[in-house]
């Protein structure tokens, strides 16, 4: 959570910091701040509440300088308030530090400054750094730049936890230093100038060339350099890598949100994640998995272990690994996972899935699931991001950045590509060849199924409209209908803060059907040819207590019912691909009915980066 940027040139760094923060407020928005380094000295502003109210901020007018750090807060340690938002200084005012991440030993930190005269304003971890630094910088034998380093370095030492930090000095007009552990941070390389960020669609418009930084990995910058060191001032290395992603992918491109379009553009995540994967004729490659049928055949169990929606995809697609590969499958909470001891060995293939590749349960269950002997996958969408760096394999989404709050593309990008692993796995243990090709077809005709439901939103705009100001809402389903379930009620009480549940249908009489009453809003999935007889059944006994009905099917239905939303049939396994798509437009017109932000749903962060 939190997002940070910098920027070091000859331009006024203000506006290109509030552009960036504003890019970045998915990961957080109770608080924003920038620091630049003026004539007089090092200057910090900073207030409560949203990026956009940082110009009614008291001092934002005249500040100047053409080197600065901006933080935008998910509020961690201390409430949202102006002395506790970023960029935080030490006791002297030399020098400023914006922080993404918890420090974990804070306390006892504070204690050790506190014990040589340092005191504190603010509630947060963070204030110990600029302070720490301090500390060192008075204590160096190092001169020039690397004393400043130096100070840097041993700070980073002393901290526990995860950090993406900036320090900005006073002493040090022309530079900025920046370090990362366990929490992401990109360093843009422009001519004459370089940038700063916690992802690349953030300052995607200004370069396309990217040092992508390795835990404890500091970088010293100038205006027209970036050296990196080790935390024992060692010189490295480090190549720039050149991003393809267009920059207006990071733009609503129209749509009034992000969310909107994210939806509108699940045909294109899902064509460029199949890529040259799959074809109708040939066996399946994925160039980045080197796994032999002699490994396949010695797992016994597979983990799909993630958080969000990231986990509901790998609940939608555990019926795929089960019958195609004929090994049993475990999702799990990555949150979950990592405290249980799991039974984990060399037999064992774990699967982890997340956009942002920064989630900081999935990072730790995956180092979990490695220590045990496990082989680790990651299933992510973003290049270089953390968890890349940690897995023995990664195999990337294609869906391009996905900056709204909600997850949508992303979702139906990761069912794909699980779908598109089981098919390779299957093959390579040359497994039931009717049904993988059956799917394969079915997977290449997706993206202009999707396109057909897409144009269906009127019918489910005016059923939004109908039930908006409702209270509770039931999400019901059978197998995989019922992980869509799941998903769509996360989806509506993510963004309209509206209460709801997901049930198993035949779950219905063991409690829930005790809340159904007059005009309860009930949500059906339904796709599943063999289970249709059974659901239908469910639907009815909901439908005499009462309640109003949605249903998203692809079967033909042989009663009324309130709402019934049609989608094209396809395999049963990829069903989620098009049946989730109606409850997220309906998710998505209920918040806009209720006025609410749709791309920053209150309390919520993209990319939750701590536990
Ligand atoms: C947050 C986001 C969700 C996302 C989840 C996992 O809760 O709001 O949209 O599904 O994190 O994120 P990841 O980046 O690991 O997929």
């Amino acid at each position: 959570m939190c997002g940070i940027v910098g920027y070091i040139g000859k331009k006024q760094a203000k506006p290109i910091l509030i552009n960036g923060l504003s890019r970045l407020e998915y990961r957080g928005y109770d608080s924003a701040g920038i620091a630049t380094i003026e004539k007089s000295g090092l200057k910090v502003v900073k207030n409560k509440g949203r990026v956009n109210d940082l110009s009614n901020t008291k001092g934002i007018n005249s500040l100047e300088g053409t080197l600065g750090i901006g933080h935008t807060r998910w509020a961690t340690h201390g409430k949202p308030s102006s002395t506790n938002s970023h960029p935080h200084s030490d006791n002297s005012k030399n020098f400023a530090v914006v922080h993404n991440g918890i420090i974990e030993n804070y306390s006892d930190l504070k204690e050790f400054l506190q014990a040589h005269d340092y005191t504190f304003l603010s509630e947060t971890d963070t204030e110990v750094i600029p302070n720490l630094i301090h500390f060192y910088f008075n204590s160096s034998k190092q001169k020039d730049n690397l004393r400043f380093l130096d100070a840097v370095t041993n700070a980073c030492k002393m901290l526990k936890g995860s950090y993406a930090i900036e320090v900005l000095s006073s002493m040090y007009p022309d530079n900025m230093i920046v370090v990362r552990k366990d929490s992401p941070l990109v360093i843009g390389k422009g001519i004459d100038e370089n940038y700063i960020s916690s992802d690349i669609p953030a300052i995607l418009s200004f370069t396309k060339d990217f040092y992508l930084l390795n835990d404890n990995e500091f970088a010293f910058i100038s205006r027209t350099s970036i050296d990196f060191y080790d935390s024992n001032l060692q010189k490295i290395n480090k190549a720039c890598q050149n991003i393809t992603w267009n920059a207006t992918a990071a733009e609503k491109d129209g749509y009034p949100d992000f969310m909107l379009k994210e939806i509108n553009e699940q045909p294109k995540a899902i064509r460029e994640t199949i890529g040259s994967r799959i074809s109708k004729d040939s066996k399946t490659i994925i160039p980045d998995l080197n796994l032999n049928k002699k490994y396949l055949n010695t797992i016994n169990k597979i983990y799909i272990v993630a958080c969000g929606t990231a986990m509901h995809a790998g609940f939608a697609t555990k019926p795929i690994f089960e019958n195609l590969c004929e090994i049993s499958v475990e999702v799990e909470a990555a949150s979950e996972f990592r405290y249980r001891n799991p039974i984990i060995n060399e037999k064992t293939l774990c699967l982890f899935i997340t956009q942002s590749g920064e989630t900081a349960d999935t990072i730790a269950a995956l180092k979990l699931a490695k220590s045990k002997g496990a082989k680790t996958i990651a299933i992510s969408n973003v290049i270089g991001s953390s968890i890349t760096r940690e897995a023995d394999y990664t195999v990337y989404t294609h869906a391009g950045p996905e900056i709204a709050v909600a997850s949508t593309k992303a979702y139906t990008s990761q069912i794909v590509l699980l779908a598109i692993i089981a098919i390779y796995f299957s093959e390579i243990l040359e497994k039931n060849s009717t049904k993988t090709i059956e799917l394969k077809n079915d997977i290449l005709l997706l993206p202009s199924k999707i396109e057909e439901v897409l144009k269906n939103t009127e019918q489910i705009k005016n059923f939004a409209q109908k039930i908006y100001k409702e209270k509770d809402v039931f999400f019901i389903g059978r197998g995989i209908d019922y992980s869509v379930a799941q998903e769509g009620s996360l989806k509506l009480k993510e963004i309209s803060y509206i209460h709801s549940e997901a049930y198993p249908s035949g779950e219905l009489k063991h409690g829930p059907i005790a809340l159904i009453e007059n005009d309860v809003t009930v949500i059906s999935v339904l796709t599943n040819r063999l289970l249709v007889e059974k659901s239908v059944s469910n639907i009815l006994e909901v439908v005499t207590r009462g309640a109003k009905t949605f249903i998203v099917t692809n079967q033909e239905l042989n009663q009324e019912f309130d709402e019934v939303i049609k989608i094209p049939k396809t395999n049963t396994f990829i069903s989620p691909v098009l049946s989730i798509i109606p409850l997220q437009i309906l998710a998505y017109y209920i918040s806009k009915e209720k006025g609410l932000d749709v791309d920053k749903p209150r309390n919520l962060a993209k990319s939750v980066t701590v536990e």
